[in-house]
């Protein structure tokens, strides 16, 4: 009697640690990023992003102009056109990996475009806790900082149910001093431009796309 009772401890013991284990290392194996063709992204090369459907407006990009006066550090701004492809973010996780992973913090870097603004060119937004233009995304942050630190998270409920869609997350606190929370990425509508901010307002959700050599 006793042993059996142990023996049942035993396999109770096992069963629970073994999914545990199973849950977890599939949990690990599961927060790799998708393109939207279902492949692996990769940590720290630059992709296009946009949103699942084109009826939701075309690709992310920078913008050098604003009301028709040239603007230094860029804006990132939704395409109205979804025939263009949009700018090249590299999205860059603080720890080196070669896949970029959901829910770890991360810098969205646009790359030098051409011209003369000489600002750095880390997406940031300058005070997540005032309105827009403070909290509008903006080039012009530094890698690894409050400023810069983002994060990208499963969407809750895919627009499109075959593909992986994201939203970005700012969260000041994971990369330095700041607030304790994360705040979710939308579209903010400044008169007729859809800017990138961290409003409130239900989060943008978008996919990766590879870029075409
Ligand atoms: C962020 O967006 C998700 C999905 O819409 C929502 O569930 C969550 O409450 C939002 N978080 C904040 C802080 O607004």
């Amino acid at each position: 009697m006793k042993s059996s009772l142990s023996d049942a401890l035993f396999l109770l013991f096992f069963i629970t640690t073994q999914s545990i284990c199973y849950i977890t290392t599939n949990a690990a194996g599961e927060n790799v990023v998708k393109d939207a063709t279902g492949k692996k992204v990769l940590n720290g090369v630059p992709y296009h992003i946009g949103p699942v459907i084109s009826a939701n407006g075309g690709r992310i990009k920078l913008t050098d102009t604003m009301n028709n006066n040239k603007i230094c550090p860029f804006n990132v701004v939704q395409d109205p056109a979804d025939v263009n492809l949009g700018g090249q973010f590299m999205f860059t996780l603080i720890a080196k990996k070669k896949y970029l992973l959901t829910s770890t913090i991360l810098a969205i870097d646009s790359g030098y475009p051409k011209g003369a603004c000489e600002k750095s060119t880390f997406w940031t937004i300058p005070n997540v806790l005032e309105p827009p233009p403070s909290s509008l995304i903006t080039t012009g942050g530094l890698f690894d900082q409050s400023f810069t630190c983002f994060q990208v998270v499963e969407y809750p409920k895919s627009t499109s149910p075959k593909v992986h869609s994201y939203m970005l997350q700012h969260c000041p606190s994971f990369c330095g001093a700041g607030p304790g929370t994360c705040f979710n990425v939308s579209i903010y509508l400044d008169k007729g431009v859809r800017r990138l901010a961290a409003t409130g307002d239900t989060p943008f959700e978008f996919v990766f796309h590879k870029l075409s050599k």
